[in-house]
């Protein structure tokens, strides 16, 4: 059938929060997301990458079925949703599930009382895919929920306080009861009742909580079940500007399809097809979505197994699988166990929910988890094409790789075939990835073996490899050739060496490292040998030994639990007015608006008319000249408006805030890749993409280019100035030390990955030359500096406005000032209002991030352990362009003493210039870097004593009041009391004990524990930079309008500022409004950065509020007993002025870098962090165990939102150390353009047991109400995760006697775990590198007749690098 004849096209039927929908022109273009916050201003679901990978954007879809009339809801990406697909189901989004105005749903309560919202920009995401459990079990298992949330991202709680919403819903408990007194060992609630101070333990009152009332749900729709039982099931055809779907209903109508249209895919999840149209180009005109047609859904069993409809959903084969596991004998079922194994993991649940079966297969991806077990299982493929039916079995399609024509273009699988398993056959799937769920493989694989009846002899074998190549590869050589062969380890032995002969892979192209993908097929294979072994062993103990007790627990994967933990803080005192909220966990001042979706962000600001998008067109090189730009193609595109360039600026261009400028258009270069050189300007996102695509740049190639450190070190690149900081005589000290270590760790650089991107909206007003800016931003001041300057006009026209951001961590400062620029030229220039939502490539591609470090360091010490001379040299890859690089440098100088006195102190810090974007701050500035170097040599120390770690950051810590190296007075006793804390909390020296005893016990997986202490000096050197000022209105109701400079991005400033504000004036909360952070009501406001927001504005705040409170006092002591609306009232009739502002002046710190002394810091928090973790030594994965952090934050004025801060930067720290990795190419491409690339910390990465403890009875003079500033200490802490896996693979090293010296660097991925496990199945990777590269060099001898050069290079190679 061809398109012609198809049925006319459909009015597109489907439900929204219970409101029919009909769409008259659906365009198979259009996803789900965009409709919902396009056309019908539904904005709660929100954007956070676009491609399936982050879960921002999860609604639920409920779909009935009449045959069964059951009604399913599941939970889906609305970002990789065609609108065209949903023809008759129910859609519900956040505004559906509950909202302020109607009834707050209790997800969305306990999810803002639990405090699990920050930022809030994940929070609708994380409130449907819990919503969705519950529809579908009202009282789910912490396992179902743990699921439920394994594809939805945050980049600020850490999660704990999401999973304590979540719990709430949870039929069973969650303790561990390992007590005695059957109590959760982390329940030490009695213990610490013994202290004189009160402490608590619950940051929220479950009696608070509204029940859960499944009775109370959004019905299905009555009409979408009449329309499906009642309309005959016939053809729909969208027709959309460029491409139609065409949705048949009976198998012959799909293959006469097929035929008609063969290179058009068919679409069931779209999370194949869809990301291909979005991120890389591919166009298909018609689209044919087969998932109505019954042939594609069956379920049968039949003699010899189980066939499946290709168009089932991975979730529906996951369940039947489960079924059928439970329900067949354990012999048959071993291929479903291990289908099951690799569907528990594979993407989250909204993927699972969608993708299909059939689809996973036949994108015959590298990646599919699916396709290497599928294949050694034997499976079949049912094919039809019109006319023709035919079976293959499911290894054929990669039997020549990917471009493989086994299944030609009319072909359509109809289902697939998994055989049950037979007596004497044993299946497994294995995968490693970047993280354990939520992540595609690094490396997977499926093995099959069939033993001779009754003996361990080889009859058939199968094994399969995903990620090694282009598709799934089978090892069939290797399989022929072992057949016949006992299943022991010589067997094993030569199937290694067979299988690396034998999958050849090729060399990296996008920065994997080929190394570890072969190790992980030879250990793969191995696990499979043992897992195998044990099995005939249960068989047959009599002739089979097995395997030894102490590999084991290999054998069981690492599995996500629910965490338990503990959150200890001190209450309020007896004396405290229960009106008085300061100290008290107050939910977040916009909690419920982040649950309901009710919170407005920028792009769900309400278009203004006439408004056009913005899309960037940036550099591809990352030094070169411009010698062209062509627009021609890009101005004819649909609906394009302009194209701005350099030329269009009125003013400024560059910013010269440092010697190098800041640019926001390339004029005649550009200097990295990323960079802006024009924009276009359209009447939709996708007519201005679809421009800037179009635009043509021509490039002449400039050297040199400058990507790393190295590099920049051999080009002498550096921006200036280079800064030294020393103390006592560092030469001499060497000369009288016991030993000298020298060594050098890097430290890659991180993504802010902030879920919402940078967001702005420009508005031109008309006259004056004024425009309001909404933007996204930590600085608003700096914006409108920067746009004012670009448009050449005073500041005094430039109205910078910010509601609340969602999560910026430093990367919302300069980088947002320039591209604010952008769009605020083309606003200018166009006189139309210009909105510019960056899509998360073009964020990760664009701006720049924490910066990378490579630290040299030389140290000595004596053999007792003390540390008195050191002198250390910090690299730091500063980016394209100055940004606050210098500064960062700086500050990593001033922090690089962590927790330590060290005598003779020698520090230097070079800023590099290279091609990359520019780096910027980022949590922490430049301390976790500087911090994580020190605690490296620490621990290399350690290793070169024999004494712990712990010992040595004993023997080293700052004891008594003693001075900093750049001679700032310092008391250390609060950094004691954590470290001797954090030690008894831990049971450090128990668990110490337990370590080694597991360790003893098991071979391929080890533990490990570190415990490191923090001081984290509070700010900014500069005084001037901690300024402050607050205006606070009082109406005449009694209401109060609060603002002031901070900026609200998830760190619960506003919350705080109403706390104080209602202790100052003495009112409630609720009587106190925060309304937007603006340059018309507080100019020239300070950033919101370096933890200093609270500090800094609460002190301008409680200065305003004592003002008004001094103007109203002769009202309130005529009238004592009067009410506030009453004194209020009065004051008004006296005239007297009810708004005030209140300033802060700011901190007297400051530093002399000639001098290299001064007092940059005020006042000092201190920390410690004991983490403990589990490592698998054949593939590198880990797990972390527990926690425990004590810190000392003064008198906390909110501990939910203090105690959220910590676990939030505690888990990005933990992302920085050990899985968030950058991958460039060898031009400076970003390869890790979003969430499928670059792994931030999902559920599955925090700690199983988790405990934050706030230090009792600690005072700060310096800051409002004694607390100190807490958004970024907990970032460094999470290096114990990093010491604590280096423990772990230093158990491993010990054990097998290999060298005591070894260096991490920064990420400890995996893959680095797995190389420094060193063991028998590295090593004969190393050797078959070595023969290959041997071999390669042999022949490029004989090719190149170059002897001599050759000769020389051969040994060269096998020494450097393989002994
Ligand atoms: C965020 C994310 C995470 C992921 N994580 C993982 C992971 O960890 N492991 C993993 O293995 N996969 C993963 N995937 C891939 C996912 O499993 C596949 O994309 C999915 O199974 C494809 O099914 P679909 O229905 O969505 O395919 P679609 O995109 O709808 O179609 C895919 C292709 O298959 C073809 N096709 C589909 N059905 C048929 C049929 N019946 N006959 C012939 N051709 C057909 C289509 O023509 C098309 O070319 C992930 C995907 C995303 C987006
Ligand atoms: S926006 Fe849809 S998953 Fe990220
Ligand atoms: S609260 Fe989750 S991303 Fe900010």
């Amino acid at each position: 059938m061809a398109l012609q004849g198809a049925a006319v096209a459909e009015e597109l039927v489907f439900y929204v929060n219970g409101r029919k929908i009909i769409e008259k022109n659906a365009d198979p273009e259009q996803m789900l997301l965009s409709y919902l916050r396009k056309r019908l201003c539904l904005t709660g679901t929100k954007y956070g990458c676009g491609g399936g990978g982050c879960g921002a954007c999860t609604v639920m879809i409920s779909t009935y079925e009449p045959a069964s009339k059951k009604i399913r809801h599941y939970s889906a990406n609305a970002c990789l949703l065609p609108i065209c697909s949903l023809y008759g189901a129910a859609v519900t989004t956040v505004e559906g599930v509950g909202s302020t105005k109607t009834r707050i749903h209790p997800v969305q309560e306990r999810l803002a009382k639990c405090h699990g919202s920050q930022c809030g920009f994940c929070t609708p995401g994380m409130v449907m895919s819990i919503y969705t459990l519950l529809r579908n079990h009202p009282e789910p298992t912490s396992e179902q929920m743990i699921a439920a949330l394994a594809g939805n991202l945050c980049r600020c709680t850490g999660y704990r306080p999401i999973l304590d919403a979540c719990k709430t819903f949870c039929k069973e408990s969650i303790c561990c009861q390992r007590k005695a007194n059957g109590k959760c060992c982390l329940d030490r609630k009695d213990d610490l009742f013994d202290n004189e101070e009160k402490v608590s333990t619950s940051l929220f009152s479950t009696d608070e909580f509204q029940p859960l009332d499944p009775t109370q749900e959004l019905i299905f729709p009555p009409e979408l079940m009449r329309m499906a039982e009642n309309q005959p099931k016939r053809t729909l055809v969208f027709h959309g500007d460029r491409v139609t779907w065409i949705s048949p209903v009976s198998l012959d109508e799909l293959l006469d399809l097929k035929a008609a249209h063969p290179k058009a895919p068919l679409v069931v999840g779209n999370t194949s097809v869809g990301p291909d149209m979005k991120f890389r180009g591919v166009f298909h005109p018609v689209l044919i979505a087969p998932a109505r047609i019954p042939d594609l859904n069956v379920l049968k069993y039949t003699n010899d197994g189980l066939t499946l409809g290709a168009a089932c959903s991975l979730s529906l084969v996951k369940d039947i699988l489960t079924n059928a596991i439970a329900e067949f004998p354990e012999e048959k079922t071993r291929v479903f166990c291990a289908v099951l194994q690799q569907l528990r993991t594979l993407g989250g649940e909204q993927i699972r929910n969608v993708a299909s079966f059939g689809g996973n297969i036949i994108s015959r991806k590298s990646t599919s988890d699916l396709n290497p077990v599928l294949a050694a299982s034997n499976c079949m493929l049912n094919l039809a094409s019109r006319g023709q039916k035919r079976q293959i079995p499911m290894s054929d399609i990669f039997a020549d790789g990917v471009g493989n024509n086994t299944i030609t273009p009319e072909e359509v699988l109809v289902s697939i075939h998994i055989p049950y398993s037979r007596k004497g056959e044993y299946v497994a799937a294995f995968r490693q990835a970047p993280r354990r769920e939520n992540a595609l493989p690094i490396t997977n694989a499926g093995m099959r073996v069939l033993f001779e009846e009754g003996t361990d002899i080889i009859k058939d074998l199968s094994i399969f490899y995903g990620g090694a190549v282009l598709t799934t590869v089978c090892a069939k050589q290797t399989c022929e050739t072992l057949t016949g062969r006992h299943w022991n380890e010589q067997m094993l032995d030569e199937a290694c060496r067979l299988v690396l002969k034998e999958i050849a892979l090729p060399g990296s192209a996008d920065g994997e490292n080929v190394d570890y993908k072969k190790t992980l097929m030879v250990s793969f294979f191995y696990r499979f040998f043992l897992e195998v072994s044990q099995s005939l062993k249960t068989m047959d103990p009599c002739h089979f030994p097995g395997i030894p007790m102490e590999y084991g627990s290999v054998l069981q994967d690492f599995k996500t639990r629910m965490p338990q933990s503990i959150q200890i803080y001190q209450d309020v005192g007896l004396s405290q007015s229960p009106q008085d909220p300061v100290g008290r966990p107050i939910m977040h001042q916009s909690g419920i608006k982040h649950a309901t979706g009710e919170a407005v962000y920028i792009d769900d600001l309400p278009s203004v008319d006439g408004e056009l998008f913005l899309a960037a067109v940036t550099s591809s090189r990352a030094h070169a000249k411009i010698v062209s730009i062509d627009t021609s193609e890009a101005l004819k595109g649909a609906g394009v408006f302009d194209v701005i360039t350099v030329r269009d600026v009125p003013a400024a261009n560059e910013f010269y805030f440092f010697d190098d400028p800041e640019i926001i258009f390339a004029r005649n270069e550009v200097i990295c890749v990323g960079q802006i050189v024009c924009a276009v300007v359209a009447d939709s996102n996708v007519h201005a993409k679809q421009a800037a695509a179009k635009v043509k740049i021509e490039y002449e190639m400039l050297e040199p280019v400058i990507l790393t450190i190295e590099e920049a070190i051999k080009h002498n690149s550096f921006f200036e100035p280079k800064r030294k900081l020393e103390q006592g005589n560092v030469d001499e000290a060497f000369e009288t030390v016991d030993n000298i270590i020298e060594g050098e760790i890097c430290i890659g650089g991180q993504k802010h990955f902030y879920m919402e991107t940078q967001s702005m909206l420009a508005v031109p007003k008309g006259e004056d030359e004024e425009m309001d800016l909404y933007v996204s931003t930590q600085h608003p001041a700096i914006i409108q500096e920067m746009v004012a300057a670009s448009l050449g006009v005073p500041a005094n026209r430039i109205m910078c406005h910010v509601k609340r951001v969602g999560g910026a961590f430093g990367g919302k400062i300069l980088r947002t000032g320039l591209l604010a620029s952008v769009a605020a030229v083309a606003a200018n220039k166009t006189s139309r209002a210009v909105r510019l939502i960056l899509s998360r490539e073009d964020d990760m591609v664009i701006t720049g991030g924490r910066h990378p470090f490579i630290a040299k360091y030389k140290v000595g010490f004596m053999n007792d352990g003390r540390i008195t001379a050191v002198d250390a040299k910090y690299y730091v890859n500063g980016g394209c362009t100055p940004d606050e690089s210098v500064l960062v440098a700086e500050v990593s100088l001033l922090k690089m003493d962590n927790a330590y006195k060290i005598p003779n102190l020698r520090c230097w810090a070079y800023v590099c210039k290279t091609n990359l974007p520019s780096n910027t701050a980022f949590r922490g500035f430049g301390f976790p870097q500087s911090g994580l170097v020190t605690e490296t040599w620490i621990t290399d120390v350690a290793d070169k004593t024999g004494l712990s770690p712990e010992k040595i950051r004993e023997i080293n810590m700052y004891k008594k009041n003693e001075q900093t190296h750049f001679k700032q007075k310092l008391d250390p006793q609060n950094l004691i009391r954590c470290w001797n804390e954090c030690m008894e909390k831990s049971a450090y020296y128990s668990r110490r004990t337990a370590i080694n005893e597991f360790n003893k016990q098991n071979y391929w997986k080890k533990r490990g524990i570190a415990i490191v202490p923090m001081k984290f000096p509070f700010g900014v050197s500069t005084p001037y930079l901690s300024q402050a000022a607050a205006l606070v209105h009082i109406y005449t109701d009694g209401s109060v309008l609060l603002t002031h400079g901070g900026i609200e991005m998830g760190q619960g400033i506003h919350t705080k500022m109403i706390q104080v504000a209602s202790r100052e004036l003495n009112i409630p909360m609720s009587c106190i409004h925060f309304c937007e952070t603006s340059t018309t009501t507080v100019p020239n406001a300070c950033a919101s950065i370096a933890s200093a927001g609270t500090d800094v504005n609460g002190m301008a705040v409680k200065d305003a509020c004592q003002t008004l409170l001094e103007r109203l006092q002769p009202i309130i002591k005529k009238n004592p007993t009067g009410t506030w609306n009453d004194w209020i009232k009065e004051a008004f009739k006296q005239s007297v002025s009810l708004s005030a502002t209140g300033y802060f002046r700011g901190y007297n710190e400051y530093m002399d870098w000639e001098k290299g002394e001064g007092h940059p810091f005020t006042y000092f928090i201190f920390g410690a962090a004991c983490s403990e973790v589990e490592i698998n030594c054949l593939t590198g994965d880990h797990k972390n165990l527990r926690t425990d952090i004590i810190m000392d934050i003064g008198c906390s004025i909110n501990p939910a939102v203090d105690i959220g801060q910590i676990e939030g930067a505690f888990i990005q720290g933990i992302g920085l150390y050990t899985m968030e990795e950058l991958k460039y190419s060898s031009e400076g491409v970003l390869y890790t353009r979003g969430p499928d690339q670059y792994k931030i910390p999902a559920v599955c990465d925090i700690p199983e047991q988790f405990s934050v403890s706030l230090l009792s009875s600690s005072q700060n003079p310096y800051a409002i109400y004694a607390s100190k500033g807490i958004g970024e200490a907990g970032f460094f802490l999470g290096c114990s995760v990093f010491f604590a896996l280096r423990d772990a693979v230093t158990s491993v090293r010990n054990e097998r006697g290999l060298n005591k010296t070894f260096a991490l660097n920064s990420p400890l991925t995996a893959e680095q775990i797995r190389a420094n496990c060193a063991d028998a199945f590295t090593d004969i990777v190393r050797e078959d590198l070595l023969i290959s590269t041997t071999q390669m060099l042999q022949e490029r001898k004989v090719r190149m007749k170059c002897k001599g050069m050759l000769d020389n290079l051969l040994p060269h190679i096998t020494l450097n690098n393989f002994i």
